[in-house]
């Protein structure tokens, strides 16, 4: 039985999307049946407005199924994706994660495999405090986590042993290069072999 891996994210600007959807891929490349779930938005329309990279993302992903308790309880495993917000998990995320209390209280969240990815505007901005931040609930869950380290050469290149992380640099706009693609398909290969020795 293919193992099922639930993609549980939030972006405000497509960078953690365009993320997203590389692990989705890699998931589905690699036999898993793959859940990609975009978080409710929750800030006012006046935010948004302000920010047409932000008004643009919302419209193209306002048919996109949204993430549910469901997609958690359903997963072996599961990655979170979001951009760091000063150094911390976007609200949007935040706000979900805050929403699983009944099926946490049922212990529903534990014993699955959990990681994640995050993007941020610069270099040392944050990304390793947003993905320690993330990792604090899953610890509540009973959750297993699985951390990339560096066990594979990529991590020595792109240096983030605690996820995967992108830099978007001064315009915001940075594409993910060859070096995140690979930590990113990385961090599904190693999430699954741990979650299928773990299901066997
Ligand atoms: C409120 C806010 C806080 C942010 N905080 C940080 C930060 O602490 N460090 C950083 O490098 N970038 C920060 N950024 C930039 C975002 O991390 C960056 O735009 C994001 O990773 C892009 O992801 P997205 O396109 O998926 O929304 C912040 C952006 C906003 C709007």
């Amino acid at each position: 039985m293919s193992l099922k891996l639930a993609v549980i994210y939030y972006s405000a600007t497509a960078t953690v999307d365009s993320m997203a959807r590389r692990v989705a891929l890699a998931g589905e490349k690699q036999g898993a049946e793959v859940r990609l779930r975009h978080v409710e938005e929750i800030a006012p329309p006046a935010a948004i407005d302000s920010n047409r990279e932000w008004s643009e993302h919302v419209a193209a992903t306002a048919d996109a199924p949204r993430a549910t308790p469901d997609d958690v309880v359903w997963a072996d495993a599961v990655l979170f994706g979001t951009p760091t917000r000063f150094g911390n998990v976007a609200s949007q995320l935040k706000n979900y994660l805050d929403s699983l209390g009944p099926q946490w209280s049922q212990g529903q969240l534990a014993d699955k495999v959990y990681a994640g990815f995050t993007a941020s505007q610069t270099q040392h901005g944050g990304q390793e405090t947003t993905l320690l931040a993330l990792y604090n609930t899953m610890y509540h869950f009973g959750g297993i986590l699985v951390p990339p380290g560096y066990t594979d050469p990529v991590k020595f290149a792109d240096g983030n042993p605690y996820g995967v992380g992108h830099v978007t640099g001064p315009d915001n706009d940075a594409p993910l290069e060859n070096t995140q693609l690979d930590a990113l398909d990385h961090l599904v290969e190693r999430v699954l072999e741990v979650t299928g020795k773990l299901r066997s």
